[in-house]
């Protein structure tokens, strides 16, 4: 049976990190995979998030299964970190899932049964595991135009005009905030004529929210995913606590779906929770209860948004150090983008032959398309970086 196996493509982000591990330079720089680095390299465990599993550890009487959507619980904190009161509780149905890609393929998986025919519309970049699951669920998938070469920010005017093909009752995958990979985002007005064009449409908007408050805070953040969530019957949100938690290996998100109505939450909540079932059953629990813990408890949430804040100041100030040094050397404004991108990535916007040139010449590691994780760097790695770049006519 395994000989009719055949080699699969491997994640270009996954391969970069295994490369990263064997190159012996002691001076290499890590900007690859999209996990936060303080200061000294290291991804620490958030102050609230020990204090949460200490009394978890101490208080927890029982490792019963709990439901097949998770504990309710943290589908009530999370609805309320993301979507606050923009819409009516009795209108969302929520599982608990392993990851925010645990929610994207349940996602994919709600829409396979809801909407067979329904074509998945991505930005053109984007995240490539979100291809790469609804290639491999045999779905159909378009792509619209996101990104301007040239300046490095949103290319409104081709999204605009792509979305305008858009089908009715055909999903669009937008990115709830700090865009992954390119860094550049919508404003918040031209986020209101995206809505527009897709409820004109008839289309259903799938939100991917995987670092509310890595860029310009918890609530602006999330913003955009509430206008959203508040302009439609129907909505999928997949969020994940991996980032703004730093809990990446607890496998930590949820998917939550927007029903018109009480009625079609129980349908739609019924159904996720069928699909929990068959796919892994009961989701992971002890990220979820961490999470839920810090959210209900004032002194401790206060704690994590403050250690959160400090993240988010940090990747900001590593991005003006970043932008100065290079109009510094460069005597430019070309890369002045790297300011106002937001998130924990910014894409450079150079070739794979100059990505592999920082790579082989001075151990500076991105993804091919050139997208960096600014938490990779720290203030002496910036100016190296930069200096870098120059020698590398990017
Ligand atoms: C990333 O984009 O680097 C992260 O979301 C990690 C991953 O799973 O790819």
């Amino acid at each position: 049976m395994l000989e009719n196996l055949t080699a699969l493509p491997a994640d270009k982000i996954l391969a970069l990190m295994a490369k990263y591990k064997e190159d012996p330079r002691t001076d290499k720089v890590d900007l690859g995979v999209g996990v936060y680095k303080d200061a000294s390299g290291n991804t620490p465990v958030m102050r609230a998030v020990k204090e949460a599993e200490r009394r978890i550890l101490a208080d927890q009487s029982s490792k019963a299964y709990t439901g097949l959507a998770g504990d309710p619980a943290f589908g009530d904190a999370m609805r309320e970190l993301v979507l606050a009161d923009s819409v009516a509780a009795d209108r969302v149905a929520a599982v608990a899932t392993p990851g925010g890609t645990g929610a994207i393929r349940q996602a994919l998986e709600l829409i396979k049964m809801a909407a067979p025919e329904a074509t998945v519309w991505l930005s053109n970049p984007t995240w490539p595991n979100h291809p790469s699951i609804i290639k491999y669920l045999g779905m159909k998938m378009a792509e619209y135009r996101y990104f301007d070469e040239e300046t490095r920010g949103v290319d409104f005017d081709g999204l605009l005009a792509d979305l305008d093909t858009v089908a009715k009752g055909d999903v669009v995958l937008l990115h709830g905030c700090c865009h992954n990979p390119t860094g550049a985002n919508l404003s918040a007005e031209q986020m209101t004529q995206v809505i527009e064009k897709l409820k004109s449409k008839g289309a259903v908007p799938l939100v991917d929210i995987a670092y509310q408050g890595f860029g310009d805070g918890l609530d602006a953040d999330a913003q955009a995913t509430r206008q959203i969530a508040s302009s439609f019957d129907n909505v999928l949100i997949a969020a994940s606590c991996s980032k703004n938690f730093g809990i990446y290996r607890e496998r930590t998100g949820i998917l939550m779906a927007i029903a018109k109505d009480p009625e079609q939450k129980a349908l739609a909540q019924q159904t996720l929770a069928f699909l929990n079932r068959q796919n892994y059953s009961f989701p992971p629990d002890h990220g979820a209860r961490v999470v839920t813990t810090i959210l209900n408890d004032a002194a401790l949430r206060a704690d994590w948004e403050a250690e959160l804040e400090e993240t988010r100041n940090g990747m900001l100030a590593l991005r003006q150090q970043l932008a100065d040094e290079l109009k510094r050397l460069t005597n430019s404004d070309r890369f002045a983008f790297l300011a106002d991108h937001r998130g924990m990535f910014s894409r450079l916007g150079t070739t794979p032959e100059k990505v592999e040139k920082l790579r082989a010449e001075h151990g500076i590691y991105m993804v091919g398309d050139s997208r960096m994780n600014i938490a990779g760097l720290n203030a002496k790695t910036v100016p190296l970086l930069a200096q870098a770049i120059v020698d590398a006519e990017v």
